[in-house]
C-alpha cells in the first residue's frame, strides 16, 4: 500500500472537482484529485453549453478565462417558441446580463491544463475508490492505479464524484434525506455539422414534445427532442430525428434548424434531485452528487461551480484561523441557490414538456402560461433573472 498525503483530497474531475482544486491553489491550499476516466474521455464527454454570467466572471477572475473570451458565444437573449411563432425574451435588456455558450468539455480541458501548469496533481484511470473515517480529522481516500493500492490520507474530502459516484453513497443513509422526482420523459441530443441558423437558443413547446435548438460553435449546432425515457437509440436512425426535429421546431415565419451530417447523438434522462445535507463529517459533497437538475433550465453545471466557490471559502477559512463557521454552514448555504435552482428547472421543464397525462387541460395551461409570460414585463424578467443566474455572493 502506498501512502499520500495532502490537505483536500477530490474525487472526480468533473467542473466541481477541478474548480474546487484549482481554487483551493490560488488559496494556497493543496489539494489532490483522483478521477475514475482517463484524462481523453472527460475531455471529450458532451453535456452541458451554457455559462451563467457569474460562472464567466469565475473563470476570468481566475485566470482560466482566456479561451472563453476568445471562443465562447454571448448570448443576449433567447427564444420561447409555441403555436408556431418565436418570442425573443431580452435577458440583456431586462437584467443587465447574458450567458455564455462554451462547452463543458472545453471548461474541463481550461482547468485541467491550469491545474497542471501549476504542477497540481490530477491522477486519471484510478479505481475502487472508498472512503473510510469520515467523521475523523483525518478521512482517508483509498484507490488503486496502475495495479498498486493507494491510501490518500487528507483533511477533508471534496465529494465531487456525479450523480453515480461513490462519496454521497458512502454517508449512512439513516444521516441523510432524500428528495427526488423523476420525469416521464428524455432527452434525445444530437450534435450536427450544420452552421446554428439562429444567433440565440430556441426552446419549443410542442404538442409532439418538446424540442431546444443550440449551438457549440459557429459551424456546430446542438440540437435535443423530447422522448420517452426508454427510448433505444437504435429506433432513431438520423432522418427520423430531423424529420421529429423539423416538424417540431419550424415556425410559422419559416425558421428551422439548418440540417447537416450528426457526428454524436445519445439520450439523457430527467431528473430532480437533492441530498440534505451535503456533508458529513469532514466529507463535503459538491456539484451533481449532491443535486441534479433536468437540464432544462441550464443550471447543473453553475451550480456545481457555485457550490466549490463556497466550499473553497469555507476551507480557506479553516486553515487561515478564522475558524468552522462557514465549514458548518456550508450545506445550508448551498441548499438556498440549489433549491432555487431546483424550483426554477422544473417549472421551465413543466412548461415547456408534453405531459405524460396527455389531459388538454394541461396543454391549455402550458400555452395560457407561456402566453403570460412572452407579454408581462414582469414575468419575462423573473425568467430572464433566473436563467441568467442569481449573483454568486
Ligand atoms: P460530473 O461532471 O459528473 O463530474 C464527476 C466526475 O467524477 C466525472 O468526471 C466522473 O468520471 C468522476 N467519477 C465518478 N465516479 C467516480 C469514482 N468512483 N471515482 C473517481 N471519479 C469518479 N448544466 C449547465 O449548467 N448548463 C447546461 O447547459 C447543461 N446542459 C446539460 C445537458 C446535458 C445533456 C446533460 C447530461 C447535462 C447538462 N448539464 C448542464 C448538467 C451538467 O453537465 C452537470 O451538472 C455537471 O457535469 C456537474 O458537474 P460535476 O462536477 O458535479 O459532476
Ligand atoms: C446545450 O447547449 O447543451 C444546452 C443548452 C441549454 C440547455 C440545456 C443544454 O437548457
Amino acid at each position: 500500500m502506498k501512502k499520500l498525503r495532502t490537505q483536500v483530497g477530490i474525487v472526480g474531475a468533473g467542473p466541481a472537482g477541478l474548480m474546487l482544486s484549482h481554487l483551493l491553489h490560488l488559496a494556497g491550499i493543496e489539494s489532490i484529485v483522483v478521477e475514475d476516466k482517463s484524462r481523453n474521455y472527460i475531455e471529450g464527454r458532451i453535456r452541458a453549453g451554457v455559462l451563467e454570467q457569474g460562472t464567466v466572471n469565475l473563470m476570468n477572475q481566475t485566470g482560466v478565462g482566456e479561451r472563453l473570451m476568445k471562443e465562447g458565444m454571448i448570448h443576449r437573449g433567447f427564444h420561447l417558441s409555441f403555436n408556431g411563432n418565436r418570442h425573443r425574451i431580452d435577458m440583456m435588456g431586462l437584467t443587465g446580463n447574458c450567458i455564455t455558450v462554451y462547452a463543458q468539455h472545453e471548461v474541463i480541458k481550461d482547468l485541467i491544463h491550469a491545474r497542471l501548469d501549476a504542477g497540481g496533481q490530477l491522477l486519471f484511470d484510478v479505481s475502487e475508490v472508498q472512503l473510510r473515517n469520515l467523521k475523523s480529522g483525518a478521512p482517508e481516500i483509498l484507490f488503486q492505479k496502475d495495479g498498486e493500492r493507494y491510501e490518500l490520507s487528507c483533511d477533508f474530502i471534496g465529494g465531487c464524484d456525479g450523480f453515480h459516484g461513490v462519496c454521497r453513497p458512502s454517508i449512512p443513509e439513516d444521516a441523510l434525506t432524500f428528495y427526488e422526482r423523476t420525469y416521464p420523459f428524455a432527452w434525445l441530443g444530437i450534435l450536427a455539422e450544420a452552421a446554428p441558423s439562429s444567433e440565440e437558443l430556441v426552446y419549443t413547446r410542442h404538442d409532439r414534445g418538446f424540442t431546444l435548438f443550440s449551438m457549440r460553435s459557429p459551424k456546430i449546432t446542438r440540437l435535443y427532442l423530447q422522448c420517452s425515457p426508454d427510448e433505444d437509440i437504435a429506433n432513431w436512425p438520423d432522418d427520423r430525428i430531423w424529420d421529429e426535429l423539423l416538424r417540431r421546431s419550424t415556425t410559422s415565419d419559416g425558421w428551422a434548424p439548418k440540417r447537416g451530417p450528426i457526428i454524436q447523438k445519445g439520450i439523457t434522462d430527467m431528473r430532480s434531485f437533492v441530498v440534505e445535507p451535503m456533508q458529513f463529517g469532514r466529507l463535503l459533497l459538491a456539484g451533481d452528487a449532491a443535486h441534479i437538475v433536468p437540464p432544462t433550465g441550464a443550471k447543473g453545471m453553475n451550480l456545481a461551480i457555485a457550490d466549490v466557490v463556497v466550499l473553497s471559502r469555507a476551507i480557506a477559512a479553516h486553515y487561515s484561523g478564522k475558524g468552522d463557521d462557514l465549514l458548518n454552514t456550508y450545506s445550508q448555504t448551498c441548499l438556498r441557490r440549489v433549491w432555487s435552482a431546483q424550483r426554477f428547472s422544473w417549472w421551465m421543464t413543466s412548461m415547456l414538456h408534453r405531459s405524460d397525462s396527455n389531459n388538454p387541460f394541461d396543454h391549455r395551461r402550458q400555452l395560457a402560461e407561456l402566453d403570460y409570460l412572452t407579454a408581462s414585463r414582469a414575468a419575462m424578467t423573473s425568467l430572464a433573472e433566473n436563467y441568467a443566474g442569481l449573483p454568486l455572493d
